[in-house]
Parts: structure tokens; C-alpha cells; sequence
């Protein structure tokens, strides 16, 4: 077993792989990896985040139809499926509430519906679809500390993953993100300079 790696050297090391090995994934590494992931925080500890990790070589396939063929996705050990549920999310609201803060459980609990009450039912999803991204980043620094190797992925027909995984209409898909032992060194780091996006006052 590699010795894990620092979030920093994770963060250096990572690059989107898109060649993997043929070496196979337990499902308890991909418990644990998504469990570890799913410290990300969110707001009012809602974690609208819902996995699926597909592994069958048939589903695979069919998910790389979905993702307009991208070879990733048929070569890695996983293809995470990252979507979120915003009206699981509300329905179960006490399920996320810390026990901490039991003696006010039903107050806070209304008082986040009422706050999602107000809003369009399309800025409710996709309040819920940027919390993904969150929960996809962890992910991703925890693959590479474990000596894995991701791609993420916005290139897919998100009504064409839905069908395949008979997730209901109102769920968004923020990401897919493929996973293995790397079979190449992908690209080095191309970013902005600290200035260019960056400020201290
Ligand atoms: C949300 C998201 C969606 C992406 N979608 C795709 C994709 O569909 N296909 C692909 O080949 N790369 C995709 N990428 C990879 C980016 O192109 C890549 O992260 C970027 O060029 C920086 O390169 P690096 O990841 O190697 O550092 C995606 C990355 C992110 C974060």
C-alpha cells in the first residue's frame, strides 16, 4: 500500500487521466473513498450528493454512451455517477440536522424549508448541483492520495444518464467522474498566476 498523500501533494499530483490500468476496485475502497469525500461540508449540513459507482462492464458501456463515447469512462475500474436530490434533500431534513442540536431540530428544520420555499424550483436544483462539485472535488483528492487516478466529467447527456439509472426528473447531474490506476501521465498543470485571479486587501 503507497503511503497516502498530503492534500497538497495531492492537489500537485492530480491531472485528469483518462487511460487506466485493468486493475479491478474492491467495493469497500469505493466505500471508503465516497465515505471519505462526504466530509465535505454544506450548507446546513444538507449533503444534497448522491453516488452511484458503476463498476459493470454492460452499465459502463452504456454510460459511455451517454458520454458521447468518452474513452474514460469505459477504461476505469469505477465511473462515479455524481447527482444531487434536492427534494430527497427536503423531505428528509432532520435526517442532516446535527443530533448536537436536537432541542431545536424542528425549528431549524422549518426554517430551511421555509428558505427553499422561496426560491424558483430551478434555483433550488441548482443550489443543490453546486454542492456536488464540492463533494466532487473531495472525492477527487482522496482518489489521488490513494494513488488513484480521476477524470472529471461535464461532457454527457444528463437526461441520458437519468433514464439509464432511472433517477427521477427533478434530480440534477453535476458530474461523472471516471477512476482507476493510471495508464498515463496526462497533462501538466496549465493555471492563472496567484494576480491573475487572485487578490489580497
Ligand atoms: C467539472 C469538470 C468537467 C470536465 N469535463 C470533461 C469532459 O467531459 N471530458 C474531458 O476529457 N475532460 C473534462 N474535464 C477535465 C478538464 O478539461 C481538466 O480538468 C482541465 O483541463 C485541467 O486539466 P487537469 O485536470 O489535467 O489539471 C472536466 C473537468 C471538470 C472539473
Amino acid at each position: 500500500m503507497p503511503q497516502e498523500l498530503t492534500v497538497k501533494q495531492a492537489a500537485n499530483e492530480r491531472r485528469s487521466i483518462r487511460k487506466y490500468t485493468d486493475e479491478p476496485i474492491s467495493d469497500e475502497t469505493i466505500k471508503a473513498l465516497v465515505t471519505t469525500a462526504g466530509l465535505a461540508p454544506s450548507p446546513w449540513n444538507l449533503q444534497p450528493w448522491r453516488i452511484i459507482a458503476v463498476k459493470d462492464p454492460e452499465t459502463k458501456a452504456k454510460l459511455m454512451e451517454a458520454a458521447y463515447g468518452q474513452p474514460q469512462v469505459g477504461a476505469s475500474a469505477v465511473t462515479f455517477v455524481i447527482y444531487t436530490d434536492m427534494t430527497d434533500v427536503l423531505d428528509n431534513v432532520e435526517n442532516t440536522i446535527h443530533p448536537g442540536m436536537k432541542d431545536r431540530e424542528a425549528e431549524t428544520a422549518k426554517s430551511i424549508r421555509d428558505t427553499f420555499a422561496k426560491m424558483s424550483e430551478y434555483d433550488l436544483h441548482w443550489w443543490g448541483r453546486a454542492q456536488g462539485y464540492t463533494f466532487m472535488g473531495f472525492l477527487m483528492l482522496e482518489a489521488q492520495s490513494q494513488g488513484y487516478a480521476t477524470s472529471g466529467m461535464l461532457g454527457f447527456d444528463p437526461e441520458m444518464v437519468k433514464e439509464l439509472f432511472n433517477l427521477p426528473d427533478h434530480v440534477q447531474v453535476p458530474a461523472l467522474v471516471a477512476m482507476g490506476r493510471p495508464a498515463e501521465e496526462g497533462f501538466s498543470h496549465y493555471r492563472h498566476e496567484f494576480d491573475a485571479f487572485g487578490k489580497i486587501i
